[in-house]
């Protein structure tokens, strides 16, 4: 799509949205392992149906194909090396990521700003690719491309807040996993970090996320029901407008033309109006 903005010859930039599609897949098959994930779009995860070994080697094969793409695709080569370069730059963020989130698992609690620089790693920096990438194969000026960068870190922050909190308050059939994972894995989400600036009894909230409970389902309703009382959902919005407001800008930098992003506009739409 974006592409397609500053270009009319868009065949060039499909192997980079298969190469992108790709990457997302394997992280998404990798994370459920680690999630314990056992449902994702409404259907058995691959490791649930196939067995953790044929997951990872799925995995790592989407990983490498992803490569393949890039390495086949028909760009100059000046704009091959750019794109494989932040390609790599941006996989490697995302293992960096995955790892934050999982260490933050065993700490008691962190603080926001490790949380915000988790999920920047984690989601942020491949939204924020593709859309540089997209950029870069359509032609579009070095700032233009870097604009695009900063867009889809913004778009990306207020998916994963908005991620955080479906998995406590999601539609499961329009969200398409289950309610709860988040909770019962101890993962320092933000509804979690924001409740324990809220919270009179921190310790308590601490020792109780902490712990697992003899049903995991009870887990979930009693912190769904401590959330609620604590009008996490409110908060959990303004933190996602915030982000949702500074992409906005950026695509007011990008381009005061609003015919030309359209298809950018309504994806982002769609972006954050999933899961209700
Ligand atoms: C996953 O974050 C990020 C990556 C796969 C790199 P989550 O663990 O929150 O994603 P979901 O909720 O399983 O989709
Ligand atoms: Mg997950
Ligand atoms: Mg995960
Ligand atoms: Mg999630």
């Amino acid at each position: 799509m974006v592409a397609s903005i500053y270009s009319d010859n868009i065949k060039n930039a499909l192997p980079l949205a298969y190469a992108l599609e790709m990457f997302h897949n394997f992280t998404l098959l990798h994370d459920d392992i680690m999630d314990d994930a056992d449902i994702r779009r409404s259907k058995p995860t691959v490791h649930s149906l196939y067995g953790q070994n044929t997951a990872i080697l799925s995995g790592d094969l989407m990983m490498i194909k992803s490569f393949q793409y890039i390495l086949n695709s028909k760009l100059t080569e000046n704009n091959r090396i750019k794109i494989l370069d932040l390609f790599t730059k941006t996989a490697i963020e995302v293992c960096e990521g995955q790892q934050y989130d999982m260490d933050f698992e065993s700490e008691k609690y962190v603080n926001t700003d490790s949380y915000l620089k988790m999920i920047e790693l984690k989601t942020a920096v491949l939204l924020a690719s593709a859309f540089k990438i997209g950029a870069i194969a359509g032609g579009a000026d070095e700032n233009i491309a870097e604009l695009w960068y900063s867009y889809g870190i913004n778009v990306g922050m207020a998916f994963q807040v908005q991620d955080d909190y479906l998995d406590i308050f999601g539609d499961q059939e329009l969200f398409g996993k289950l309610n709860g994972g988040d909770i019962i894995q101890k993962k320092k989400t933000y509804p979690f970090l924001i409740a324990l600036e809220q919270v009179v009894n921190k310790e308590q909230l601490i020792i109780d996320y902490n712990s697992d409970f003899d049903n995991p389902q009870d887990k979930v309703s009693h912190f769904q029901k401590i959330y609620n009382d604590l009008e996490i959902p409110r908060l959990v919005q303004e933190k996602i407008q915030y982000y949702d407001k500074k992409a906005i800008e950026n695509l007011d930098s990008i381009s005061s033309n609003k015919n030309e992003l359209q298809e950018i506009i309504d994806l982002h739409q769609k972006l954050m109006n999933r899961g209700f």
